[in-house]
């Protein structure tokens, strides 16, 4: 199984991407790809730049990424309640690739982290209810509150009762 691991946020140090590339290390057997938002060089998203350049190569790109992928990991970055304004730009920019549905069917296990104790549970709130319109074959969702304490930059997820949870949905994911 190849996945693509993403953290929904343009931070260099996104703790988001941090969860998902632990969370991807979880499943057996499997290939991962860790897609970088903070090294993509792309401009906000306005339907007269779309006019002038058609779609920007990076959402090409990011498009032909979902694609190869069995399953996407994904891990939302929550500001003021949505989703991070980099990866929404991305976003915004793919759904405009005709014929498109950004997710384009794919398996996900969707989640959030925040280093509040809602665990970035708005926006999750927000793509757990968006994205299967957009595509997604949601498998799990998953909320990690409290980053600093409960994830470990080596170790990964340190809460044990966390961790569990996150394990089972892992599990289910893996024998279907
Ligand atoms: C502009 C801004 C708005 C934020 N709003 C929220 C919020 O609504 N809820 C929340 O839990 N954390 C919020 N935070 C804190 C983020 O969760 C924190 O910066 C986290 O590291 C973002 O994830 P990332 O590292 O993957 O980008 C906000 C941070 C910034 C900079």
């Amino acid at each position: 199984m190849h996945i693509l691991a993403i953290g929904g946020s343009n931070s260099a140090n996104s703790i988001n991407r941090q969860l998902a590339q632990f969370a991807a290390s979880l499943f057996d057997n499997s290939t991962v790809t860790i897609y970088n938002l903070s090294k993509i060089d792309i401009p906000l998203f306005s339907v007269q730049l779309e006019s002038e350049i058609n779609i920007h190569p990076a959402a090409i790109d990011f498009a032909n990424e979902i694609d190869q992928a069995d399953l996407i990991v994904i891990s939302l970055a929550e500001n003021n309640g949505s989703y991070n304004a980099g990866f929404k730009n991305l976003i915004d920019w793919t759904s405009r690739i005709s014929d498109r549905k950004v997710w384009n069917n794919k398996s996900m296990l969707l989640m959030a982290t925040s280093p509040g104790a809602r665990g970035g549970a708005t926006v999750l709130e927000t793509a757990a209810s968006y994205f299967p319109r957009m595509g997604a074959d949601l498998k799990g969702i998953f909320s990690l509150p409290k980053f600093h304490e409960t994830f470990d930059p080596i170790e990964g997820i340190v809460d044990q009762e966390l961790l569990q949870t996150l394990s089972v949905i892992v599990e289910k994911i893996n024998v279907n």
